[in-house]
């Protein structure tokens, strides 16, 4: 009788041993039990034929709830019925004035808006593959987005017809047919499309009928900076799609929620994870053109909004911004996103309530990816030796100075210690592939790691350092190689160096990232020698990064050197220089500072304390 009541007793007290011994262990079996459950939707979805899509889904939730609110922007509101029936005029308008056809691809150049949304749709309507580009690119790298998706059509938004225009004896050359968002138009070889659209009936279109069409057939492009030189795009596959829209799932969204999206659309986590995740579950999502701070907590609560996405930067300025005593008079209870600093995310719980933060990780060409899901502030994963045999990956150490792994003596890479800062790689398998960037097989290649562990084994570098404690919390640490990330966005070192360089009196550019203190990534910076003979012209400079580089590419600083340094193996050398930063006590040579108002002005002490006590923002 007593040892059945101890056992009893235990038993009942079995929980809090577990807890006390595993204090993640129902989020940890939640979350396997979530990617079990992901994964076999997918096969699922994979099996059928043709594939199960994301527009199956938009269908499906059509019909189960025609009138509820899908999308709703500044003053109006779109039910699923309503984007369905304007998706259809897109189609219909396109099919008659165009020539596209199944699995051609056509660009996409606008900002966050509603038509946005009835485009995707409408082309995927026709079996056509939308390319999302950066609304912030001009002239070559515009350009270049075409030729790497071969797109057919280009659909321009109208505030963008100058950057349009200037690039469209190269299209015209291409044969790729221009429309512009307006009714009206006088540029020869521009189409409206507003009009066409207006003009066409609402009525169902015939559903492009691809029998061929598989869960690995392309659905999307979405461009990235990649590592080097001018974007990539970056082919996202059925499969993909419904993979970053189930990070919604993951961070437990349901479908009574209203979410928030201001992130751009031409990304993945705006587009993927806002977008197409909130499809997936059939709720509705408050698109917003662009971020605003003092808007932001007032857009939640006049909308109900219960879930947000941030990248880390956002959530400083929500920090920033002036306390009020409404601060956590809002409906907001998840937060999914990338880039958190630690003490961020502290200040942010204090001052806005509790909010379940899913701080997440990922490339959107990446084949492995990592969710915080217990909300342990600093981490951007957690890692379980299940997940890690079913995806291996590994962190390797890295040499900085020559931007390459470290190898042992039979040339295999080492993992670094725990604790340690390494460069994550992920094993490229049937499970993880690595689909690549349309039409660059050379950049593909690039992110590709051979002899790894093995001679003859397979990984996707991911230029990124990050470190993993004994807790299984991994941890971001840096970028690596040719790119920065400032602002939520990733620029190319190479990119920026072939814009300054076009300038006749700069002989060399070496660009490169600095930290700033108290901002997340690092900030543009370039090291320029001057032609002999001639002197930096600093108005110049400026107009020529104003007219070929978006803001968040253009370098705040600038440093003359009379010569460049380069590394043994003739790369030039960017750690020294960025650990040198921009501080003008420790550094004797000529500095500028782009002051956003006035241009490159010479860089003074004033400027640097104002910048690092925060009271100048970047
Ligand atoms: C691939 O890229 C090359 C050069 O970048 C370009 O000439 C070619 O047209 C592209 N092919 C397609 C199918 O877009
Ligand atoms: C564009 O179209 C013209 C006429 O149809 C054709 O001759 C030319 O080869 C095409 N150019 C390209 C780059 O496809
Ligand atoms: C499917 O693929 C086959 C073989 O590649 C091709 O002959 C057929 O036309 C394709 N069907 C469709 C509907 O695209
Ligand atoms: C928001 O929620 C409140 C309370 O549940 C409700 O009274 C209000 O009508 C809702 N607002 C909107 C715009 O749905
Ligand atoms: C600097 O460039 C500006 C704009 O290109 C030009 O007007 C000016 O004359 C240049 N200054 C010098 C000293 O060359």
């Amino acid at each position: 009788m007593y040892a059945i009541f101890t056992f009893l007793v235990g038993l009942a007290f079995l929980p809090f041993f577990i807890y006390a011994r595993f204090p993640y262990f129902l989020d940890d079996v939640r979350y396997i039990f979530n990617g079990i459950s992901i994964g076999n939707r997918v096969k699922r979805y994979a099996s059928k034929k043709p594939c199960y899509t994301l527009l199956d889904r938009f269908l499906d939730k059509v019909k189960a709830h025609p009138l509820k609110s899908f999308i709703i922007f500044e003053n109006e509101t779109y039910s699923y019925q309503d984007a369905d029936r304007r998706s259809n005029k897109v189609a219909r308008a396109l099919s008659q004035h165009s020539k596209l056809q199944e699995e051609d691809a056509v660009a996409l150049f606008l900002g966050n808006e509603p038509t946005y949304v009835w485009l995707w749709l409408g082309l995927t309507k026709l079996g056509c593959v939308p390319a999302l580009i950066n609304y912030n690119i001009r002239t070559k790298s515009l350009l270049h987005c075409f030729s790497c998706c071969g797109a057919k059509v280009l659909i321009a938004a109208a505030e963008l017809k100058d950057a349009v225009v200037e690039v469209l004896p190269a299209l015209q050359e291409q044969n790729v047919s221009v429309f512009i968002l307006s009714k009206e138009c006088d540029t020869e070889g521009i189409e409206t499309l507003s009009d066409k659209i207006d003009a066409v009936s609402d009525e169902p279109v015939p559903l492009a009928l691809n029998s061929n069409l598989t869960i690995k057939s392309p659905a999307l492009y979405i461009y990235t900076s990649g590592t080097t030189g001018l974007p990539k795009a970056a082919v996202i596959n059925h499969e993909r799609v419904w993979l970053a829209s189930s990070m919604q799932t993951v961070a437990g969204v349901r479908g009574d929620d209203i979410i928030y999206v201001y992130l751009p659309l031409y990304h993945s986590a705006g587009f993927l994870m806002g977008l197409t995740g909130a499809i997936d579950q059939g709720i509705t999502v408050v698109l917003k053109r662009k971020f605003s701070a003092s808007q932001f907590w007032n857009d939640c609560r006049k909308h109900n909004v219960t879930v947000i996405q941030y990248i880390g930067e956002i959530m400083r300025y929500l920090c920033n911004a002036p306390k009020k005593d409404i601060d956590q008079n809002h409906m907001v209870r998840v937060a999914l996103g990338n880039g958190i600093r630690a003490d961020t995310w502290a200040e942010f719980l204090q001052r806005f309530g509790d909010i379940r933060i899913v701080e997440c990780y990922g490339a959107t060409e990446g084949n492995t990816g990592f969710v915080n899901y217990v909300g342990k502030v600093g981490a951007t994963g957690r890692v379980l030796t299940i997940q890690k045999k079913a995806q291996p990956f590994a962190l390797i150490k890295y040499d900085t100075e020559r931007g390459e792994p470290v190898r042992d003596s039979r040339g295999f890479c080492v993992e670094v210690a725990t604790g340690e800062a390494g460069l994550l790689v992920a094993k490229i398998t049937k499970r993880a592939p690595f689909t690549g960037y349309a039409n660059n097989t050379q950049q593909t290649e690039k992110k590709r790691l051979r002899d790894v562990f093995e001679k003859g084994d397979l990984y996707f570098d991911s230029g990124d350092l990050l470190k993993m404690d004994e807790e299984g919390f991994i941890y971001f640490q840096d970028r690596i190689g040719d790119t920065f990330r400032w602002k939520g966005e990733n620029v190319a070192t190479t990119e920026v160096t072939d814009v300054l360089v076009t300038l006749d009196f700069i002989e060399e550019a070496n660009v490169y990232g600095v930290k700033v203190r108290g901002n997340e990534g690092r900030i543009g910076m370039a090291s320029l020698k001057i032609t002999e003979g001639m002197e930096f012209n600093s108005t110049a400079t400026y107009e020529h990064v104003k007219a070929y580089l978006p803001s968040y590419a253009r370098p705040r600083f600038i440093r003359i050197q009379n010569s460049l340094e380069l590394t043994g193996t003739y790369k030039q050398k960017k750690v020294k220089l960025a650990e040198e930063g921009f501080d003008p006590s420790a550094i004797d040579e000529a500095m500028y500072f782009l002051e956003e108002s006035q241009g490159y002005i010479p860089m003074t002490k004033d400027i640097y304390s104002a910048i690092n006590d925060g009271s100048m923002r970047l």
